[in-house]
């Protein structure tokens, strides 16, 4: 997930996307802005720490199980389909599936043009023989894929339990979209994290370190700087949250004291104890993922955990367009 936008010391131009997000946001009750807008050069550094912590358990767990199952899953899905990542392409995992499915193509998608050119590159010197396709383009919209890959079969790849960073509305809504994109006879294999005790849930959000901590108010500290925003940073705390109700954790950062502000010159005041809503990061049964994946246009067909039931793996098959019920 290290998206190196800008160089250190680079003038920042503001993404006009990114302005218009955390004026309403802040504006909105509850406040909230998009998890998406974390990740800055800072913030993806913050984040490739965080999937080092001794409490973050997602990331080794996830690559563990691939690297366990992952001659099964090219037994079951057959080799030599096109691998179409949806996301960061610079993950240990990417490397791991490319070995065992022996694709014909891997097609990294990201919005960050910079990012994918570089972790291309990277890829494709370690797979000299193997088609890379950068794709520009924001995954959440239906996408065209390269023409030279139309006539192969899809395996879509999207892990790190990004999609638990979605209400199941929208998480629906983008496993239609990925369905839409790979087309008929399309495999996916998707990681969800699984629900289990609030403690491990919590702590996995709430480091020792601080490291989440300083992930979370990366954000204001971004906000100061692009978009001229007055925010005193101490002047908030990081909380993760287990919301039972709606199997999710939540990040905030909550006032410690009222504070006056501006960003782009708007006034904001916020009192003590409120918060600004930065994550959800949604957790998943194995009949909840399953029920989220069929709702997504998506048949399971094998699921994969670790030994401790900390997270999952699931290979579903496009649902063919039924022509009569
Ligand atoms: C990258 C969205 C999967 O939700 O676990 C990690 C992001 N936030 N620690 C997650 C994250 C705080 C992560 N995802």
């Amino acid at each position: 997930m290290l998206k190196p936008e800008i160089e250190d010391g680079e003038q920042t131009l503001a993404d006009p996307q990114f302005r218009a997000d955390v004026l309403a946001g802040l504006e909105r009750r509850p406040r909230a802005i998009p998890a998406r807008w974390f990740y800055d050069r800072r913030g993806s550094e913050l984040f490739e720490d965080i999937t080092a912590l001794r409490e973050y358990y997602p990331t080794r767990t996830e690559t563990a199980i691939l690297e366990r199952i992952c001659p099964e899953v090219a037994d079951i899905a057959g080799r030599g389909r096109a691998v179409v990542e949806f996301g960061s392409g610079s993950s240990v995992k990417t490397p791991v599936l490319l070995r065992c499915t022996a694709p014909s193509a891997y097609v990294p998608i990201d919005i960050s043009g910079d990012f994918l050119r570089e972790s291309s590159r990277v890829l494709s010197a370690a797979f000299p023989d193997l088609l890379v396709l950068p794709f520009e383009a924001d995954f959440m919209r239906p996408l065209t894929l390269p023409h030279t890959i139309a006539d192969t079969p899809k395996l879509g790849f999207f892990p790190g339990s990004t999609i638990g960073n979605m209400i199941p509305l929208m998480a629906v809504d983008l496993l239609r979209t990925m369905r839409a994109s790979l087309g008929e006879g399309a495999m996916l294999l998707v990681g969800m994290d699984r629900i289990k005790d609030e403690v491990t849930l919590v702590a996995a959000y709430d480091d020792e370190d601080g490291v989440t901590a300083a992930f979370n108010l990366n954000l204001l500290e971004r906000i100061n700087r692009e978009l001229d925003g007055t925010i005193p940073v101490d002047a908030f705390a990081h909380e993760a949250r287990w919301n039972d109700d709606r199997a999710r954790i939540e990040m905030h950062l909550v006032a410690t004291r009222d504070v006056a502000f501006t960003v782009d010159g708007r006034p904001f005041a916020i009192a003590a104890g409120e918060s600004i809503h930065t994550e959800n990061s949604h957790k998943y049964g194995s009949r909840d993922a399953r029920i989220l994946l069929r709702s997504g246009g998506w048949t399971p067909i094998h699921e994969w955990t670790d030994p401790d039931g900390l997270f999952a793996l699931y290979l579903a098959e496009a649902q063919a367009e039924r022509p009569a019920p």
